[in-house]
């Protein structure tokens, strides 16, 4: 039976139909305990549901669903290793990734903590060298820049986190620059390469599967930019320029990586989820292997609580519940991510494709199309730079939209007052506008008199979550939140949430066009196998170029 046709999926449609016609307002001024009822907290966050549209009750009927899908169950499977990504026939492990060092965990007969452990090992010892300057460039300098070369996971993980965390980074590490690139058209690339001294950069080029067209064009771009401004054979340029980070590193080894410049992971470790690995590399180059290894300490904490704790105040089942809610009751399919704290300005794209490469799937796990919503489209931006941009849409437009509000309750506590003032200003924004988002213009006394256009009507649920501090250990801790969440979520709706294959025939279609670009290919048209449009497009570029050689 499909998850819709299940007696509790029923019992909570029934449960909507009265709950939809009630205002955040009235269930706020009808119960004072709100908050304590519905905040929740574990490993320094704090998880306030109570500008949610949902009662005592709702939770209880989505524990009813999550108990019937045999959620406890189904998280133990992926902590131990089972087959949770079968189109894939793969385990999903990106818990063991955190898990401390001597915690035997067999999978396959091969003792992946012992492995994890190996390979993070090799990581701090090439980050060390690094730091200390005893890695060198071709004629001997000492690296002062870094570039990550990846994408998708394997680029907005890293940033994202070396961002965040930055603060941390000791005065010998901040003196070293950390740059990103990901974009397949070299524009990042172009641009840095102008102000980067060849013989003290060092490229990682991050790649799980290492075939990944984008992250290979961007390699060999920096390849030939370094072989131009030396006069060493190129096997000397990727040896002291080039590190692979890889689960295929056969195909490392055929770009030119030598084996001892690779760091590896697995097949079970998902790009999205792969940070926590030696993916991290630049973090842990950002900001110290030890603040790096806190990090995954944070996250195992999370880890913990979710494999462990109840159901009924487990902080990733109740945000999943709580969106499934949104999604399938309420009927409402776009999320907003809206971080009070500049230093989490990729958070927003990072859940993007966390949660919609995961969870945007229309096929359940058993191979049949399904017939109701998954994930929701998924945006978002530093709060207050959204409050000048999207917000409007969100006060007064005609979309329903559910937000998560995120902020450190503490900031800046050594740092100039004027600065404490700012982070004061930012929370006092957060709250402002999750309340008006709530409880609408019912905040102010007059409201009723206002025109129109300058009514707001409320109702639009929201998530606070609030971190104590924003440390290695609450941002490990949060994101394994959001991890959780989505597998949550995937068990709620019966697909998987591990496989990516929606995302492949773009990749062979952009294969087969390639060669069109080329300038001796001959004149395109729409006999070429492809569309009116498709053709009409190729001949544009073809014509132009011709015109202008
Ligand atoms: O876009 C698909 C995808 O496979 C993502 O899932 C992945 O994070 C990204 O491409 C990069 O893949 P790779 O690390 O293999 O280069």
């Amino acid at each position: 039976m499909a998850v819709n046709q299940s007696p509790a999926w029923k019992a909570l449609q029934f449960h909507a139909a009265d709950l939809e016609q009630q205002h955040l307002k009235d269930m706020f001024s009808a119960n004072p305990e709100r908050f304590q009822q519905f905040s929740f907290s574990a490993a320094h966050c704090l998880l306030d549901l109570s500008k949610q549209r949902m009662s005592s009750h709702t939770l209880q009927l989505l524990n009813d669903l999550a108990e019937q899908q045999s959620l406890k169950q189904k998280i133990l499977a992926m902590f131990d290793g089972e087959v949770v990504n079968p189109s894939e026939s793969r385990p999903a492990l990106h818990t063991a990734l955190r898990q401390p060092e001597n915690n035997p965990l067999s999978v396959n007969g091969t003792d992946v903590n012992a492995e994890v452990h190996r390979s993070l090992a090799k990581m701090e010892k090439l980050v060390n060298q690094i730091h200390n300057q005893q890695w060198r460039g071709f004629d001997g300098s000492p690296i002062k820049s870094v570039v990550n070369i990846g994408v998708g996971g394997s680029d907005l993980g890293p940033l994202m986190t070396c961002r965040a965390l930055g603060q941390f980074a000791s005065e010998q590490i901040r003196a070293m620059d950390i740059h990103f690139v990901s974009s397949m058209d070299g524009s990042q690339l172009a641009r840095l390469l102008n102000k980067l001294d060849p013989a003290s950069t060092l490229f990682i080029v991050s790649s799980k599967s290492f075939t990944t067209i984008d992250t290979l064009a961007n390699a060999n771009t920096a390849l030939e930019w370094l072989i131009n401004a030396s006069d060493v054979p190129p096997e000397i340029i990727t040896q002291h320029h080039f590190i692979g980070v890889t689960a295929t590193p056969a195909k490392a080894v055929e770009w030119g990586i030598p084996e001892q410049n690779q760091l590896h992971f697995w097949d079970w470790t998902g790009g999205r989820y792969s940070m926590w690995s030696v993916i991290g590399m630049a973090i842990a180059l950002q900001v110290g292997y030890d603040n790096f290894r806190r990090f995954l300490d944070g996250a195992w904490a999370m880890d913990c609580h979710f494999k462990d704790s109840a159901l009924d105040s487990n902080l990733p089942v109740l945000l999943a519940l709580t969106e499934v809610w949104n999604i399938n009751f309420l009927n409402i399919h776009a999320h907003a991510v809206l971080p009070y704290d500049g230093r989490l300005e990729h958070l927003p794209a990072y859940l993007e494709q966390l949660e919609m490469e995961s969870n945007g799937k229309s096929v359940s796990l058993s191979g049949e199309p399904i017939s109701y919503a998954t994930c929701p489209i998924l945006w978002g931006e530093v709060g207050p730079n959204a409050q000048h941009a999207f917000y409007q849409l969100l006060h007064q437009g005609t979309e329903a939209v559910m937000c998560d509000f995120i902020a450190p309750a503490l900031r800046y506590e050594d740092q100039s007052e004027e600065l404490q003032k700012q982070h004061q200003l930012a929370l006092a924004n957060c709250l402002a506008q999750s309340r008006l988002l709530a409880l609408g213009d019912s905040v102010l006394e007059d409201a009723d008199s206002a025109p129109a256009h300058k009514r707001y009507r409320g109702n639009q649920p929201s998530t606070t979550i609030m971190l104590d501090r924003l440390t290695p250990e609450s941002f490990g801790a949060l994101i394994a939140m959001y991890e959780h969440k989505v597998y949550v979520q995937s068990v709620i709706w019966e697909i998987n949430p591990f496989d990516q294959w929606g995302v492949e025939l773009g990749k062979q279609v952009a294969t087969s066009l390639l060669s069109s670009f080329d300038d001796t290919s001959p004149d395109y048209t729409a006999a070429d196998n492809t569309d009116s449009s498709t053709a009409g497009l190729i001949r544009f570029v073809q014509d132009l170029r011709r015109e202008n050689s």
